[in-house]
């Protein structure tokens, strides 16, 4: 049996109280009592709603081999007829497992922050490195003061690669992070205005990411986004902090990995990159410029670990685009089909336009319309009007005729839309369903988006359930 964790190392590690008689080992550590796995650890922290102390008797039901629980909640716990290590604080304990996860890994370990494309990148980098060696990744977007813990505690010994997203919503999140996880290479994908009630302005939110820079390892490198506008100011930042190798992606011709052309279709697209100065053709099976942005991130840092490149190139031909991030369904509708392009996973202006430009790329069948289904953009603070507003230019640049929104905000893109776009507005989400599914046509293309609050992925299975999906078409790059 190979254990990611023996029980003596975790107490040791952890400094807790064993009480009871401990396995010789867990298979795997575990937050969520719904999902743990047999022979799992089960740490009881507070996650974002509930406290892990709650579901142990959950957690036992479902396998749990080990309960890591707090002191203080014991004696409310009741019977628990699991072994137990008891400690002050979880959270903290699960830090400490953490940093010393990576202090026994010789993986070559890379962290990714940004305002939008983290996970994108997370996931690419894990098709790319795969034929290289063992990856690592964290689940999802587990990139908090949990998640990302939980992540390098769950790394296994012998993993190869180690790939980690790390986010913020406020200054300070991000540096007490980076230095658990030691990256040999820190990525900035872009800054963009998100989390933006926090911050007064783009630097401000450049200068929070910019902590990433902090926890790379001595001799490490960052990769930055050249075409960002705070481009100098990251690079700035990233030699205050000592970073010699500073390296880029991008369009720029500066950039050390060079997206030098880019020909986008409705299913993928293909990307002349210039990586360790030599011109590939790539194809990439998901569609956008901004997932051919990711790929050359991505590329840098497969070139940078000395990863199998040619390996990587492969994997990118058969990507997908993912659910809420594009991922598009053929619906039968009439003597028809209509195409839904499902981006409700989230929302920032960055995206937005990222979207719109998806829309674009992709044409209606002759009888249809492309359609841009759009909810509020959240946590925008005072540039809120301002930045619902604003995507009318992207709109109409892109020529998009139909716009049915829903939101609060959104009454502000309402009003700057001209006559020429047909715009719907309903003030709900629950209102915008039901025009949805009633008004769609044979050969409409839809783009559906908002922040996640919103819950636009009501209108996606709305859709779903409503007409019946067709199998994809032969692809076309
Ligand atoms: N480089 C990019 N530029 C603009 N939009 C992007 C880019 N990469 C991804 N997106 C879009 O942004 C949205 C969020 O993508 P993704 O989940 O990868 O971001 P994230 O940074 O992990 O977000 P979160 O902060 O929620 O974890 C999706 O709609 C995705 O298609
Ligand atoms: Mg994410």
């Amino acid at each position: 049996m190979s254990w990611l964790w023996t029980s003596a190392d975790m107490v040791t590690v952890m400094g807790g109280r064993p009480l009871g008689n401990l396995p010789e080992g867990v298979t795997g550590i575990s937050i969520d009592s719904r999902s743990i796995g047999s022979g799992e650890a089960f740490f009881a922290i507070k996650g974002d709603r509930t406290d892990g102390h709650d579901f142990a008797t959950m957690a036992v039901a479902n396998g749990a081999a080990l309960l890591v629980v707090a002191e203080g909640k014991l004696p409310a716990m009741g019977r628990v007829t699991v072994p137990m290590i008891v400690v002050e604080d979880v959270l903290v304990a699960l830090g400490r497992l953490a940093v010393a996860s990576r202090q026994r890994s010789r993986a070559k370990i890379v962290a990714v922050t940004g305002s939008v494309g983290k996970t994108t990148t997370k996931e690419m980098l894990r098709n790319l490195l795969a034929p290289s060696g063992k990856v690592h990744c964290a689940v999802a977007s587990f990139n908090n003061h949990w998640g990302v813990p939980l992540t390098l505690a769950r790394m296994p010994a012998d993993t190869q690669f180690g790939v980690f997203e790390i986010g913020m919503n406020h200054p300070n999140e991000i540096r007490p992070l980076v230095k658990m996880v030691r990256p040999h290479v820190a990525m900035i994908t872009t800054i963009a205005p998100a989390h933006l009630g926090n911050f007064k302005n783009l630097e401000e939110i450049a200068a929070a990411k910019a902590e990433i820079f902090e926890g790379v390892e001595a001799g490490g490198a960052v990769i930055l986004n050249r075409d960002n506008k705070q481009f100098g100011f990251l690079e700035s930042r990233a030699q205050e902090v000592g970073i010699q190798n500073i390296l880029t992606f991008g369009q720029h011709a500066k950039a050390d990995f060079r997206l030098a052309d880019f020909e986008g279709g409705a299913e993928g697209s293909t990307i002349w990159a210039v990586v360790n100065g030599e011109t590939m053709e790539v194809h990439i099976g998901a569609p956008g410029r901004h997932i051919a942005e990711n790929a050359m991130a991505a590329l840098g840092v497969v070139a940078l670990f000395g990863a199998d490149l040619e390996a990587a190139k492969q994997a990118l031909a058969g990507l997908r685009a993912v659910k809420g991030r594009g991922e598009r369904h053929r619906l039968g509708i009439g003597e028809g089909h209509l195409t839904l392009i499902d981006e409700s996973y989230n929302a920032n202006p960055a995206s937005m336009r990222a979207a719109i430009a998806l829309l674009a790329a992709t044409p209606p069948e002759v009888t249809g319309r492309r359609i841009a289904v759009l909810g509020d953009m959240l946590e925008m603070g005072a540039f809120a009007a301002k930045v619902h507003e604003e995507l009318a230019g992207p709109l109409l640049a892109a020529g998009i005729e139909h716009v049915w929104l829903a939101g609060t905000e959104m009454a502000a893109l309402r009003d700057a839309l001209p006559d020429s776009v047909a715009v719907e507005y309903r003030p709900t989400t629950a209102e915008l369903v039901d025009h949805v599914v009633k008004n769609v046509r044979p050969g409409d293309v839809l783009m559906v988006k908002s922040s996640l609050g919103i819950g636009f992925g009501k209108i996606i299975s709305a859709l779903i359930d409503n007409y019946p999906a067709l199998p994809d078409r032969e692809r076309h790059l």
